[in-house]
């Protein structure tokens, strides 16, 4: 459903991917791995549309290469950003109602599915984005997603900065999600996005350094090793 071949992004003279394949299918929860500053973000922003690229990104059989990131989130490939970017001064509800703009009409989740979904906005319903935690931003975030009829959702770090605790919450409603809708997942957090995904990439420096099942990537050692640069001597 969403194919990447060859994909680099380059910064300048910095170059953040190099030449990336990767594919997820319809029905698939998929995971990005690798360590700060491997590309994933960038990886991301390229699928969406939002920095310059070369190699191909196709979606849904349409080959979406550097269309406008509006017209690509009208498509159904829906980006949840690092930082979560919710609305300040817009209510939680509003907020949710923002999502039907790239929704373009086609059917989504109601705002009342995103309050079944993740019960905790019910009662924030009324507050200010600026008064939210960044768990419950992060909610918000992702409920503003699901309200934009997502026909795949991007997930840019949705762990980050998060307790514990709050981080299940979160993984929690993106496993009912994932029943519904194709997932790509960029994470450090290695093991709650491998137990939510089938399969999963690593990155470093911008390189694709080892892909496989979840249970291949979980493995700790090859998955340390891999981050290290050192894979050949881990298998030796
Ligand atoms: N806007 C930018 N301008 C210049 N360099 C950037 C920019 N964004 C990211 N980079 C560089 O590109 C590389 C990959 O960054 P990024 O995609 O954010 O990695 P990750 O999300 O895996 O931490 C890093 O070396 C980073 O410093
Ligand atoms: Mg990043």
């Amino acid at each position: 459903m969403l194919e990447l071949t060859g994909l680099t992004v380059d910064y300048g003279t910095t170059r953040a991917v190099s030449g990336l394949d990767l594919s997820v299918s319809a029905g698939e929860a998929v995971a990005l791995l690798g360590p700060n500053g491997a590309g994933k973000t960038s990886t991301l922003h390229a699928i969406s549309g939002l920095v310059p690229v070369r190699g191909t990104v196709r979606f849904d059989g349409t080959d979406i290469t550097g269309h406008d990131p509006a017209a690509i989130a009208r498509r159904g490939l829906i980006h949840v950003p690092e930082g979560r970017r919710v609305f300040p001064t817009l209510s939680v509800h509003e907020n949710l109602l923002m999502g039907r703009i790239a929704a373009a009409g086609r059917h989504g989740w109601t705002e009342d599915d995103v309050y079944s979904l993740l019960p905790a906005l019910v009662p924030l319903r009324d507050r200010a984005g600026y008064a939210l935690s960044g768990g419950e931003q992060q909610m918000v975030a992702i409920g503003r997603a699901l309200v934009s009829a997502p026909r795949m959702l991007l997930l840019d770090e949705p762990s980050l900065g998060l307790a514990p605790v709050i981080v299940r919450a979160v993984y929690d409603a993106l496993a009912q999600i994932a029943a519904d809708v194709p997932v790509l997942v960029v994470e450090q957090n290695t093991v709650e996005a491998l137990r939510l995904c089938s399969r999963g990439y690593v990155l470093t420096a911008g390189r694709l350094a080892l892909a496989g099942t979840a249970a291949e990537l979980g493995d700790r050692e090859s998955l340390l090793a891999s981050f290290l640069g050192t894979r050949d001597a881990a298998h030796a």
